[in-house]
């Protein structure tokens, strides 16, 4: 069986096929990066425009690529939200078109929960699992318990993880995207130079904030002298998301009192290796798998739409055409789409 998956939510247009035997046949992914350089981050406009030029050809790539054609198709999933409303709206209707015109069902995908689902496409993870979702929207902590049905113990109350990471790397001229761009700049500084925020840290939280640590490094990079000093800043910043990130997740594994099987972590900020490395490390102390998926499932693509369209498929929960794409959907608003 052959799910096609469409993303268009932000920046990345993408499709993949996957089969329900865990092949990822294609998977496209046209970065709108050099669209949105020289503005220093998202411009909504620009992305819906790009996303509009480019989607035909990446479906037609992602198809080409699995070798297979259309009419061999058996479901169409498409990210419905949340995300840039004229983004979504794009790759929502082209994922409807080929539904209506191939008559195969289509599947409304929550791009978070592809995200949190992401990890058991690479990996044979059992729910309930333990799922660190941190990408540029959004920061959460919450318990899998199904592929409808996440218990959240914790979110950002400011900025998301990603979003942190883009502000500092914008606000130290590093340029964009600015999650690898720390990553890199990281590896060549010292992370114990500055000693910053690590806010939220206290017993039983699993809430995260990103904004106070924000203005610390901008008040920090006031001080920097030389080059160095900024590489040393950088290094520090990345240090202390890590530090709250292990804090956050030892919190969490504790409310789950050994109910879980696994710790995951997903999303963009989930193709950081140090941030990678030290939660494997904490995780394996509590003698509990850590998983993460392959550094291009991380970051959005469609192959995580296709896999979590397979899952749903296999739940029956196909979805009206009817059903409008949404700028704002959360975890817990499941349920009201679904077509049975
Ligand atoms: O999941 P994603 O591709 O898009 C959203 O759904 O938001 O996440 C994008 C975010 C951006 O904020 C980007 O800076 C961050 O993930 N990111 C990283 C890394 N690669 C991407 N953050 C830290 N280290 C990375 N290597
Ligand atoms: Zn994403």
């Amino acid at each position: 069986m052959n799910v096609l998956g469409i993303e268009s939510s932000c920046d990345e247009t993408a499709a993949a096929i996957v089969t329900e035997k865990k092949q990822v046949l294609s998977n496209v992914i046209y970065s709108q990066i050099e669209e949105h350089k020289s503005f220093g981050g998202v411009v909504p406009e620009i992305a819906a425009r790009t996303h509009l030029e480019k989607i035909d050809v990446v479906v037609e790539k992602a198809l080409h690529d699995a070798g297979v054609n259309l009419s061999e198709i058996d479901a169409v999933a498409g990210t419905c939200g949340p995300g840039l409303i004229g983004s979504v709206i794009v790759g929502a209707t082209f994922a409807k078109t080929i539904s209506m015109s191939i008559n195969i069902p289509f599947i409304a995908i929550n791009h978070i929960e592809a995200h949190a689902i992401s990890v058991r496409l690479t990996e044979d993870v059992e729910f309930p699992y333990l799922l660190l979702l941190a990408s540029g929207g959004h920061s959460q902590l919450c318990i899998v318990h199904a592929i409808d049905n996440f218990e959240i113990l914790g979110k950002t109350i400011d900025d998301s993880v990603g979003e942190s990471f883009d502000k500092i790397a914008k606000l130290l001229g590093l340029g964009y995207p600015g999650g690898p761009i720390v990553e890199k700049v990281a590896r060549c500084g010292n992370a114990e130079k500055f000693s910053l925020p690590r806010p939220l840290c206290t017993k039983g939280s699993c809430d995260f904030s990103f904004a106070g640590l924000k203005t610390a490094v901008r008040v920090a990079a006031e001080k920097c002298v030389t080059e160095q000093d900024k590489v040393d800043l950088v290094a520090s910043f990345q240090k202390t998301v890590t530090d709250v990130m292990v804090f956050k997740v030892k919190q969490a594994i504790d409310i789950c009192d050994k109910k879980i099987t696994a710790v995951a972590m997903a999303g963009g900020v989930a193709a950081n290796k140090s941030i990678r490395a030290a939660l494997n490390n904490t995780c394996n102390s509590y003698g509990l798998p850590f998983f993460s998926p392959p550094l291009q499932i991380c970051t959005d693509n469609g192959a995580m739409i296709a896999w979590l369209g397979l899952e749903k498929f296999h739940k029956k929960q196909f979805t009206d055409l009817q059903f409008a794409p949404c700028p704002r959907w959360s975890l817990q608003q499941h349920g009201s789409f679904i077509k049975h």
